[in-house]
């Protein structure tokens, strides 16, 4: 029974495959990492920048990026409760049951960015679909040039996978930077819009490719910051976020003029949605 209905989610990407959470951790106000597992299937494999639709039977469904290590193949997605879906997931506990159809989309260019400087620029919640592209590229680390990653917050308190962000830096082959816009408590960090990081930090704008996520007035700012380092539109990717139903590019909820959202991203090259930033919809 679990194999037919197995196949009929290979199938039917509407079919959501039944999964049951296996482990929540607090990562900061209103944020948790969720480990699901998923009956009937071994491992998943989706590429850094890909999302799952995860449903909470009776609520409703919503588009969560995977956030965990691709090679592990588990099922990690880091959730922010803003409304009732993304509430009622957050509230989910250990076996309880979630819905979960994917992987959707087209993740970060970890191709384009072999032999180049990686520079990753995350504003709050967004270094959480950028955290499988980090693990990618420490994981496969001499096939990249130098690795970045400059993270923002809003407060100390809301700075995602701290112990984690510190254990890459203890490894000494990537620069890390995180800067909060309001200190408050013992913070000693920087302080200030991420986007003042990116004059300090060092990467060959010739020869780099940058991967941007965070709210969109920050990758607006943050691409503006990266023109100004000597990087083209070619070489910045981002990250877009719009409502959507359907994920496989049926209903046009997330539709602009040609491009779907769910379909062709959420990750596109800066050039292809120059246009679309700041556009709640078409
Ligand atoms: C490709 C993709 C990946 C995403 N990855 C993550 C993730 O890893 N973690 C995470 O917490 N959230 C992620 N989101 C956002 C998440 O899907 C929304 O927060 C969720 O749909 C909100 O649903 P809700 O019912 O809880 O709240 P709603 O009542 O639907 O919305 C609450 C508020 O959030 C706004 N909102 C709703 N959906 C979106 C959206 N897609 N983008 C921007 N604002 C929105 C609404 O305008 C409203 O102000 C992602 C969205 C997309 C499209
Ligand atoms: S969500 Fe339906 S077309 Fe993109």
């Amino acid at each position: 029974m679990a194999a037919m209905a197995d196949a009929a989610s290979a199938l039917d990407p509407m079919l959501p495959r039944a999964g049951r959470v296996r482990r929540r951790r607090r990562e900061g106000p209103d944020v948790w990492t969720l480990d699901i597992e998923a009956e009937g299937t071994d491992g998943w494999v989706f590429a850094p920048g890909q999302f799952n639709m995860l449903t909470v039977f009776g609520v409703g469904e919503v588009p969560i990026s995977f956030s965990g290590d691709p090679v592990a193949g588990r099922l990690v997605h880091t959730v922010r409760a803003v409304g009732p879906v993304s509430a009622a997931l957050v509230r989910l506990g250990p076996d309880d049951a979630v819905g979960l159809r994917g992987p959707f989309g087209v993740g970060w260019p970890m191709e384009e960015a072999v032999g180049r400087d990686v520079v990753i620029v995350a504003g709050g919640l967004g270094l959480a679909p950028l955290r499988p592209a980090i693990y990618r590229l420490l994981g496969e680390r001499s096939r990249y040039g130098q690795i970045v990653l400059l993270y923002g917050t809003r407060s100390p308190n809301e700075i995602l996978f701290r112990r984690e962000i510190e254990a890459w830096r203890r490894r000494l082959d990537i620069d890390i930077e995180v800067t909060v816009d309001h200190a408050i408590d013992d913070w000693r960090g920087h302080v200030g819009v991420v986007t003042t990081l990116i004059p300090r930090a060092t990467f060959d704008p010739l020869h780099a490719i940058a991967l941007v996520c965070g709210p969109e007035v920050m990758m607006r700012f943050a691409i503006a910051a990266l023109h100004d380092a000597g990087l083209k539109d070619e070489s910045i990717y981002l990250s877009m976020e719009r409502n959507m139903k359907c994920a496989v590019g049926f209903c046009g909820h997330c539709q602009f003029g040609t491009v779907f959202v769910c379909r062709d991203g959420p990750v596109f090259r800066y050039d292809r949605v120059r246009t679309l930033l700041g556009l709640k919809e078409i």
